[in-house]
């Protein structure tokens, strides 16, 4: 049986077999054949956070796939009144076969796997965010951006860039990362992509100079400033990201036939303007519907490997 808890965890050719289902089963969805791979089975979805896309997505993926989606808020479950996650975990596995969770620490997903008996997806940590990259990527195949991207991150250091890390690392694009001095992405990622990187070809750097970053990239991407959980820094964050917005002129440093990701919501004025959202907007919402059609990818890859290793 596997999760899906990052993209640390998958080789290339698990994430390669991830993306040909997920494009299979978009192309099948287009013309309304939903083929039910998981007939009657329930997803749930835990979130300890707020969410629109990912639950959305999960619901409404899993609903196509013949299943049901069960919405779980921690503020409704005992969870929320201090019920043990490992306990939630094992009653959770024995009525429910596939598990989504959004929440805070990456050792609490971990604990959850360990406890749950059955597939876990990451829907969203302080560490990681990977089925936003499995869509990010999803849509870069469709706008054929696959071949040796090179691809500038502009922004915090966050779940966000930890995952594009990840992703470059292992498929062996370029990744330039450019934010503020002391907002740079965590050393352990910093260290895991470099290890990733060695071994695929991988080019990752780091920057605080957001133009230098943008000079030349195919994909230039974005993430909000403030975090779920950060609202109490937003006031001094602001000010360390002076300069840093994704705007017009710093698009035009890109290369010609760029493309503008962002994983939503976008927060314009702050890590983007107005005027890039709306320009990119046909990519940033076929990114945000890909979600829908990744997931599925990763939630029927995850059924095949519960099949195949018993
Ligand atoms: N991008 C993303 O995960 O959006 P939600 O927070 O709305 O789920
Ligand atoms: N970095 C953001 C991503 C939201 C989808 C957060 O964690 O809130």
């Amino acid at each position: 049986m596997k999760h899906f808890l990052s993209i640390y965890d998958h080789t290339k050719e698990e994430l390669l077999e991830i993306f040909d289902l997920a494009i299979k089963i978009k192309k099948e969805a287009k013309v309304k054949n939903y083929i039910p791979y998981l007939q009657h089975q329930s997803l749930g979805m835990l979130f300890e956070k707020s969410s629109t896309r990912t639950r959305i997505s999960f619901e409404v993926g899993i609903h196509q796939l013949g299943g049901q989606g069960l919405f779980l808020s921690s503020n409704d479950l005992q969870l929320g009144r201090g019920e043990p996650m490992k306990d939630s975990a094992r009653v959770m596995g024995r009525m429910i076969d596939m598990i989504m969770i959004r929440t805070y620490e990456q050792k609490t997903l971990d604990e959850f796997a360990q406890f749950s008996g059955v597939p876990v997806i990451n829907g969203l940590t302080d560490k990681y965010h990977p089925v936003q990259l499995m869509a990010d990527y999803l849509t870069m195949i469709e706008q054929s951006k696959t071949e040796n991207p090179v691809v500038a991150y502009i922004g915090d250091g966050n779940n966000m860039t930890h995952s594009w890390m990840m992703l470059a690392g292992k498929l062996g694009f370029e990744l330039r990362i450019a934010t503020p001095k002391g907002r740079e992405p965590w050393q352990e990622i910093i260290d895991d992509a470099k290890e990733l990187s060695d071994i695929s070809g991988a080019k990752i750097t780091y920057m605080n100079d957001p133009k230098e970053a943008v000079l030349g990239a195919d994909v230039v991407t974005t993430d909000t400033w403030i975090s779920m959980g950060q609202e109490a820094e937003k006031e001094a964050k602001v000010k360390e990201f002076a300069g840093y917005m994704v705007d017009m002129e710093m698009m035009k440093l890109a290369k010609d036939d760029a493309i503008f990701l962002h994983c939503l919501p976008a927060y314009r004025g702050y890590e983007v303007s107005e005027e890039v959202l709306e320009h990119y907007a046909d990519i940033v919402f076929d990114e945000a519907e890909n979600r829908l059609h990744a997931q599925k990818g990763i939630m029927v890859w995850l059924e095949g490997h519960r099949n195949k290793d018993g």
